[in-house]
């Protein structure tokens, strides 16, 4: 897979030498090129902002140095062989990210980035671009950063450990919470390892128990009570028909009912009386 990031601030971007992405890049597995903004500025101060039309706080990136910048990137990496851009605009007005559109995103060869500083970038590069391959605005998440470099960083990370042959095990991502598959839903719940003892403190018996079938049971049971502590909007978006019975006697006990009047029916709500954690 290519990867070419377009930034003023291309030492942001130094963490992807390191760790998983660093090893995918040393190993050949993806092509990184990061670029400075400002080598497509023409004037003295290298001015990539300016005042937004309408008036109002803050700065807006200018379309120039952006659109130069993105032809200039779009033609080498055409002429080096790859195809199928896609850019992605890390934005906290986008769409979710989501591990969904990460799995679509590992499919692609070509991921382009821009992301912004300041108010944002001119609407009109993300509409000129647009009609020539897909554009995902995406929020990592509901609060402010101060520029789109750490989720660039994000992205990446999520997309390159789905590409093949990256993560050493491959069922390294069977329980991911957000994974499609039998925990589809659902937060993992907690892992131990060794020692079996650490200040006083053991291990749940049944993950010593050696009988796969109650350490599957155990394990879907803390999802659950994950979940509904920390994710009650996943819980009531699961299919129900996702639930068995005991997945439906551990959600009694953790305060969680099947809605009658829900859609689909059934449904699962928090009981009024419903336990909080
Ligand atoms: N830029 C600033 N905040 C952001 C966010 N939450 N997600 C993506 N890009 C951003």
């Amino acid at each position: 897979m290519r990867l070419d990031v377009v930034t003023i601030f291309p030492e942001y971007l130094e963490p992807l030498n390191v760790s998983l992405v660093g090893k995918a890049r040393a190993r050949g597995q993806l092509d990184v090129h990061v670029h400075d903004l400002r080598g497509w500025t023409y004037d003295r101060h290298n001015t990539v902002d300016d005042t937004p039309y309408g008036g109002g706080p803050g700065m807006v990136m200018k379309t120039g140095p952006w659109g130069d910048a993105l032809d200039t990137v779009l033609a080498d990496g055409y002429e080096a062989g790859a195809r199928s851009p896609a850019l992605i605009v890390p934005t906290p007005s986008g769409r979710p990210f989501t591990q969904e559109l990460a799995v679509e995103l590992s499919e692609r060869p070509w991921l382009l980035f821009a992301p912004a500083r300041y108010e944002g970038i001119d609407r009109r590069v993300m509409d000129e671009y647009a009609t020539r391959m897909p554009v995902h605005e995406v929020s990592i998440g509901d609060y402010v950063l101060a520029g789109g470099e750490a989720a660039v960083l994000v992205v990446t990370e999520a997309v390159a450990r789905l590409l093949p042959g990256v993560l050493g095990n491959a069922e390294s991502h069977r329980d991911d919470s957000f994974a499609p598959g039998a925990m589809a839903g659902l937060l993992e719940g907690p892992v131990y390892t060794k020692p079996p003892v650490w200040r006083g403190r053991d291990i749940p018996e049944t993950l010593l128990s050696g009988h796969h079938g109650r350490i599957a049971r155990w394990r879907r049971d803390e999802a659950l009570r994950r979940t509904t502590a920390h994710r009650p909007d996943l819980v009531e978006r699961c299919d129900p028909e996702a639930f068995d019975k005991k997945d439906r006697e551990m959600l009694s006990i953790l305060g969680w009912e099947p809605d009658p009047e829900g859609e689909p029916y059934g449904r699962f709500w928090r009981r009024a009386d419903g336990m909080e954690e």
